[in-house]
């Protein structure tokens, strides 16, 4: 029984793959029969790693045209460098709430320049810094773990805000999706999909499953 109102999909990070070969990467979450790909970028700022550029996700667009590229930057001025990631070929772009910077204002023109637009919440933010913008945007990231580092463990406290999420968008007739991120696998998805998760984002868990498809498929069944 289905319980976000949105089909549920599986988008693997690719930080989680091969960096000596992306484009092998990319491919093995082609052949998971997957339509998103999720894009983590770094500024060594906001969070304490660095990733790739635009440079990366333009060499990477043209391998795909179909994968819908969502694209998470973790940065402390996404408004500067957003227009950047939309020109490579990002489809979404994700934001965070925590820095200070001219949010909806950022929200507004990633829509604007025609593609969907996310706002991410760390695990230790509260819903209640959402609310401004949830009228807004076509996405909710939850991190469930903090941001910088694949690898982590699933941080479960953050079930309660997905919850919350959820009930909020049903009782204010919101269409965003819910995305999770961090520590995602076999086991804590079906967790984060009774709670209202829809959008499921795994990066160590797909790239180290010996079978891509079947992970895909077990993460995207109704709980
Ligand atoms: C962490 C990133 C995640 C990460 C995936 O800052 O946002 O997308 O790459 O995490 P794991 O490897 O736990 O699935
Ligand atoms: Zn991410």
């Amino acid at each position: 029984m289905p319980v976000s109102p949105h089909p549920l999909v599986c988008a693997p990070s690719i930080l989680g793959g091969h960096h000596d070969n992306l484009a092998g990467s990319l491919e093995r979450v082609r052949a998971s029969g997957t339509s998103w790909v999720h894009l983590d970028i770094m500024d060594g700022h906001f969070v304490p790693n660095l990733s790739f550029g635009p440079q990366t996700v333009a060499a990477l667009r043209p391998l795909d045209r179909d994968l819908f590229f969502d694209v998470h930057l973790m940065l402390t001025r996404p408004d500067h460098y957003w227009e950047a990631f939309a020109k490579a070929g990002a489809d979404e772009i994700i934001i965070h709430v925590e820095p200070f910077y001219p949010i909806r204002k950022t929200l507004d023109a990633i829509r604007e320049h025609g593609l969907r637009c996310g706002l991410a919440l760390n695990p230790g933010t509260p819903f209640a810094r959402a609310l401004p913008f949830l009228p807004h945007i076509d996405l909710l990231l939850c991190m469930t773990v903090q941001p910088g580092f694949g690898g982590q463990s699933f941080r479960e406290e953050v079930l309660g805000k997905i919850d919350e999420a959820h009930q909020h968008r049903l009782d204010h007739d919101l269409g965003y999706r819910i995305e999770v991120d961090g520590g995602i696998d076999r086991t804590t998805a079906p967790r984060c999909t009774a709670a209202g998760a829809d959008t499921l984002v795994a990066g160590t868990a797909f790239f180290h499953d010996p079978d891509p498809a079947a992970f895909r498929t077990a993460l995207t069944r109704e709980p």
